[in-house]
């Protein structure tokens, strides 16, 4: 297909994923904050069977909101449910990632230095590992393990560290962030499916039938929603991570998702304590900590001092090399891409002294570029333009 097609049906479906992303973690981060503000309502509340209640001034109006023990007497006429935008999510979050990683899977799925693997064998890896587990975690979600919270995030971290792990041996980096995002976003979304809809409209049954409605649909919709919460930090960070190649484009990339994963899932920790009324500010002081923590253990090596007798590099070296293995991608005269990437372009030398500290981010400190190393630059070059950035950039 045509690249300018391509970036068309990229552009819109990103926006309407980031646009329906923000509609489902926005309405249920309101619903956790709400479930963390109720307080108790007034007699004639509690006796038409109002457990919590709270106001809100924002945008220029009063808010009331009740919310009741188990449910009205009455069925409301309208009621809002709250599902299309976890559904319209995960349907954009797919079409993304296959316009992206499975249509241009050459460029953005298969490293070759990695696994050499065709495009057709890279989507079936991809698809069947968001399948696979899906379809683990729903069983886990069946068994006894379910009852014991904390090891049942244990087992899902370990899950997430293996998948980490064994994708980033096949994929290019971004390509295994991006399909370990897609995993959890698709338990998530499957969560909204499978446990928290049918649990709803069995109340709402139960309600209108005027019968008790069964507890155990209610426990389930509980048990998802509470490891939904969870997982929305981590997946929130790797849906962003591909700007920061200091995380998947190091070495210990899958070890570093994996910390991640534990230190936001442990901050969110925090806010559902607070639900059951325990305010531990602590718990924020330490991921934090440990975030930062993290971010130092991950920086790249100080290069070693240049010696003083060392031979300058010249910049004709390094001008050879950026022509040979990123112009391709960055000038005006792109062969690989249709226009230059990211805004970058590294025709003449005021252009790469310019962009020499992002150079040594991208393919120096982290070999995220040149992009799946489709130009084959090799460590000796990284390190001659390492070296010349070091010695102060100059364009003799
Ligand atoms: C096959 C195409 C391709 C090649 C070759 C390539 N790049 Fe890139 N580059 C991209 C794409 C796509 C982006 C935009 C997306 C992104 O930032 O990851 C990008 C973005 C960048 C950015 C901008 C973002 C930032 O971090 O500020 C820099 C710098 C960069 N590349 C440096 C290089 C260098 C240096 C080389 C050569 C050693 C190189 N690239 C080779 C495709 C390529």
């Amino acid at each position: 297909m045509d690249a300018y097609i391509i970036d068309c049906l990229n552009l819109i479906v990103r926006w309407l994923h980031v646009i329906t992303g923000v509609a489902w973690i926005g309405a249920s981060f309101y619903f956790v904050w709400l479930d963390n503000n109720l307080e108790k309502p007034p007699e004639w509340k509690q006796k038409k069977g109002i457990g919590g209640d709270l106001w809100a001034i924002h945008g220029g109006g009063f808010y009331e909101v009740a919310k009741y023990k188990l449910a009205p007497e009455k069925m409301p006429e309208t009621l809002h449910w709250f599902k299309w935008e976890a559904y319209s999510t995960w349907i954009t979050g797919m079409l993304l990632l296959s316009i992206m990683f499975y249509l241009g899977a050459d460029t953005y799925l298969i490293d070759r230095s990695k696994a050499d693997i065709g495009q057709g064998t890279a989507i079936l890896i991809g698809l069947s590992s968001l399948i696979g587990s899906f379809l683990l975690y729903e069983i886990l979600c069946r068994t006894k393990l379910k009852e014991y919270g904390l090891a049942f995030g244990l087992i899902c971290l370990a899950y997430i560290t293996a998948m980490a792990y064994g994708l980033s041996q096949v994929f290019s980096d971004r390509g295994a962030y991006m399909h370990v995002g897609a995993l959890i976003g698709t338990v998530m979304a499957g969560n909204v499916f499978n446990g928290i809809m049918p649990a709803q409209r069995a109340l709402v049954d139960a309600v209108t039938k005027g019968t008790a409605p069964n507890a155990s649909h209610g426990l389930n919709a509980k048990l998802r929603s509470t490891h939904n919460n969870y997982a929305t930090l981590p997946l929130l960070f790797i849906m962003i991570s591909n700007h920061y190649p200091m995380t998947y484009g190091h070495q210990y990339g899958w070890a570093i998702l994996a910390a991640i994963c534990a230190i936001t899932a442990y901050a969110r920790h925090y806010f559902n304590l607070k639900h059951q009324g325990i305010s531990k500010p602590s718990i924020l002081v330490i991921s934090g900590a440990l975030f930062i923590a993290l971010l130092i253990a991950i920086a790249p090596p100080r290069p070693a001092p240049v010696a003083k007798d060392a031979n300058q590099v010249s910049f004709s070296q390094v001008n050879t090399i950026i022509a040979d293995r990123c112009t391709a991608c960055h000038s005006d005269h792109t062969t690989l891409f249709p226009t230059a990437q990211g805004g970058v372009k590294l025709d003449t030398p005021d252009l790469i002294k310019k962009w020499a500290p992002r150079i040594q981010a991208r393919a120096i400190n982290s070999h995220d570029m040149p992009l799946g190393n489709m130009t084959k630059m090799t460590d000796e070059e990284r390190a001659t333009v390492g070296l010349w950035i070091q010695q102060g950039a100059k364009l003799d």
